[in-house]
Parts: structure tokens; C-alpha cells; sequence
């Protein structure tokens, strides 16, 4: 089991460790500008970047966790639901400001639902892509959490 810079276990992290960051906000009337810098803005270094876009109004992308990765996301343009469950209670946090992001940490199960028409996603994420890394089914998310292996 991994023991993050928190000190906390990843099967350990809880719904309410799921912050709102509110990111700097540069105002000009030539146009806003916000920027993030990982660990000074966001509690992780920034390894990848990928965004969701072109998504009908209203979908839903598939639920998942990840084993070791912290994840912060934001909505860029338009809006949507993230819903967020670590095996006991689930919290649902609409992200519709290019200014507030919201951190994930490991071994939550997420889901982004309900986007706007052309709603832009951005998730900037503390390791570069592993499949190796996803818990895409429910039970053996379950299981991790409950301290098992998820065999
Ligand atoms: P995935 O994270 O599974 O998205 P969702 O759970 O919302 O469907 O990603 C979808 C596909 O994109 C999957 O086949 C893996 C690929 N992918 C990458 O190659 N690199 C990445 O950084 C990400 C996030 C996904």
C-alpha cells in the first residue's frame, strides 16, 4: 500500500478529502487569466494534462478509480457533475467556474456526468497514463477499500 506525502493510505482517502481549489484569478478586461503550478497551487506535481471535449450535452463518461494518481480537474468551459464515492458515502460537486478546480486524490470512485453542450474538461493528473493504475469495476474497488487485494 502506498503511503502518499500526506501521510495517508490510498485505500484510506475519503469523499471529504475531495477539495475545491480556488485557483488565482488575474482580472484585465482584455480577458481573465488563470494559472495553476502543481504543488504551489495544486497539492501534486503535474505529470500529464488531458481534457474532454465535443461532448454532447448531458453525457456521461464511464466510473472509475485510480490506485495511486491524484487528479485535479476543471471546468475550462460550460459545466459538469463529478461524482465522487469512496465505498461508504458519495458527494456530487458541480464545476461550472474556469477558476475553481477540484482535487481527486487516489481511490476514489468518479464519475463526470451531466455536461454541458461543448462543456471542456481539463484534468491535469500526478503520473503519465497506466492502464495498470484504473479500478474500472465497482466491486473490486469495493474490495480495496474494505482492505482487500481487489483479486
Ligand atoms: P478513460 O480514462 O478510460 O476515460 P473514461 O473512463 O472517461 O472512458 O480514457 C478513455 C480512453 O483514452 C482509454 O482507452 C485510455 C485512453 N487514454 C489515454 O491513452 N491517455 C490518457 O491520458 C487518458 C486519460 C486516456
Amino acid at each position: 500500500m502506498r503511503v502518499g506525502d500526506e501521510g495517508t493510505t490510498e485505500k484510506a482517502t475519503s469523499v471529504e478529502e475531495c477539495r475545491l481549489i480556488d485557483l488565482p484569478q488575474i482580472p484585465d478586461p482584455r480577458g481573465n487569466l488563470t494559472f495553476i503550478e502543481g504543488r504551489a497551487t495544486i497539492p501534486f506535481r503535474i505529470e500529464r494534462a488531458y481534457w474532454i471535449y465535443d461532448v454532447p450535452g448531458g453525457r456521461s463518461r464511464t466510473g472509475h478509480a485510480h490506485r495511486t494518481l491524484d487528479e485535479f480537474v476543471v471546468a475550462l468551459s460550460g459545466s459538469l457533475t463529478v461524482t465522487l464515492d469512496d465505498g461508504m458515502r458519495t458527494r456530487r460537486v458541480v464545476l461550472r467556474r474556469s477558476y475553481v478546480g477540484l482535487h481527486v486524490p487516489p481511490m476514489i470512485w468518479r464519475r463526470f456526468e451531466d455536461f454541458s453542450t461543448n462543456g471542456v474538461c481539463l484534468v491535469l493528473a500526478s503520473q503519465i497514463y497506466d492502464e495498470g493504475d484504473y479500478v474500472r469495476d465497482r466491486e473490486r474497488f469495493l474490495r480495496l477499500k474494505r482492505g482487500g487485494d481487489g483479486q
